[in-house]
């Protein structure tokens, strides 16, 4: 059973995860898909609970996202899940489909049309409300090195927390 609760009751324990990885999920269609995650930010922008994250250019994610305006951010809490965040993390719904091939669920959104996973401890569900491609120009030329070198730069996505929910 899901109850929902304030968007930050348990933000600490969702960044502290997120390093570890969350799933982001998105729907177009027919077509849904996870990815694994571990760059993200939660907070208030324009008065309103946002959830950033950070999609490179090359993620079938990416594709997904441009197609439509709603996203999840599901977290398991309890270390489990650590192989699936792994094989949704190097295999692309481009070319199989997760829910099929690993042991993760997709159930319903109950505000947006993205899924969550089943399996997972706490979800977010997001309403895209601004989206910025990142401007190499007026970036760090550290960060730049260490994670552009092959200039897939990352779009972020800031999604308006419309619900959030603990198993
Ligand atoms: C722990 C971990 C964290 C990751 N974090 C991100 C991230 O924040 N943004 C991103 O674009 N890719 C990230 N990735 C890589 C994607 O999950 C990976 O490229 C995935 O295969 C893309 O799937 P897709 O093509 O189905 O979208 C991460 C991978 C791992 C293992």
């Amino acid at each position: 059973m899901l109850n929902e609760i304030a968007f930050n009751t348990l933000s600490k324990e969702a960044l502290e995860q997120l390093s570890k990885g969350a799933f982001l999920s998105v729907k177009h269609g027919d077509q849904e898909n996870t990815m694994t995650i571990g760059w993200g930010t939660i907070g208030v922008i324009w008065g309103k609970p946002i959830f950033v994250v950070a999609v490179r250019y090359s993620r079938y994610t990416y594709d997904l996202m441009e197609q439509t305006n709603d996203f999840t951010v599901s977290f398991p809490l309890n270390g489990q899940l650590k192989k699936e965040l792994g094989l949704c993390g190097k295999t692309s719904g481009r070319d199989q489909d997760k829910f099929k091939e690993y042991d993760i669920t997709a159930v319903p959104g109950k505000n947006v049309e993205s899924p969550m996973i089943e399996e997972c401890d706490l979800h977010y569900e997001c309403k895209v409300v601004y989206k910025q491609a990142m401007e190499p120009a007026t970036l760090d030329q550290g960060i730049k090195d260490k994670s552009y070198s092959n200039k897939d730069y990352h779009i972020m996505y800031y999604g308006e927390i419309v619900g959030c929910y603990k198993k």
